[in-house]
């Protein structure tokens, strides 16, 4: 299972790449609107930082020709740049146009599983489920996840599922258990999945019987 960070922040970016564990970022307006600087140039940056990582991001267009457009210019800024549209019908023919064209989309804010269905049908890289947000509405989000990714093993399309608006660390392992391909989990999500009390407790326990031999020098 691949993990990206959901984030625009290079410096939180930059800490976690170190742990050989992040495969992609995922940023959108909300992300770059806390940055501050450039986006364009936090985006090349993003890019450079993670060159075998895919780096998401949203186009801020919203007539269909000038999403077209921007889709573009966005995925000409680096080779490891994928477009982030919304999954709205006003969008579905400029979708089609720029898979055809092969502009590597993640197809975000989708919410059920026709939706679904159909951006794998029209052969997109990624689908994004918000499933934070389906909760907020006291909708499962979970179930989606599950339906999404035994539609995607039914009909044997190669988009990829990919976990988003991931709030819990149950909502990680929930993710893993319906098997999607990817989730992209804040920072501060990730670093409390992967911390854990007993770890910590051991390791002063470990530490302390060791003082208690008096060597200085092992091996
Ligand atoms: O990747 C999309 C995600 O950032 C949305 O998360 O918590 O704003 O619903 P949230």
């Amino acid at each position: 299972m691949k993990i990206f960070l959901d984030t625009a922040n290079y410096g939180l970016i930059e800490l976690w790449a170190q742990t050989g564990l992040i495969d992609g970022v995922t940023t959108n307006p909300t992300h770059l609107s806390k940055e501050s600087g450039d986006p364009v140039a936090l985006i090349k940056k993003l890019c450079a930082l993670l060159p075998n990582g895919h780096i998401s991001v949203e186009v801020t267009e919203v007539a269909p020709e000038r999403v077209y457009t921007q889709a573009k210019t966005l995925a000409a800024l680096a080779e490891n740049v994928v477009v982030k549209i919304p999954c709205h019908s006003d969008y579905f023919p400029i979708i089609k146009k720029l898979v055809d064209e092969e502009v590597q989309l993640n197809i975000t804010l989708v919410f059920s599983l026709m939706q679904g269905v159909c951006m794998s049908k029209l052969g997109v890289l990624y689908i994004s489920p918000f499933v934070g947000r389906l909760e907020d509405l006291d909708v499962d989000g979970v179930s989606l996840l599950g339906e999404l990714s035994d539609m995607l093993d039914q009909y044997d399309y190669e988009t990829e599922l990919l976990a988003a608006s991931i709030r819990h660390v149950r909502h990680i392992h929930a993710a893993i258990e319906a098997g999607v391909d990817i989730i992209t989990v804040p920072p501060t999500v990730l670093a409390t999945a992967l911390n854990h009390p007993l770890t910590d407790r051991g390791m002063e326990l470990f530490a302390a019987d060791w003082k208690k031999l008096g060597i200085h020098t092992f091996p």
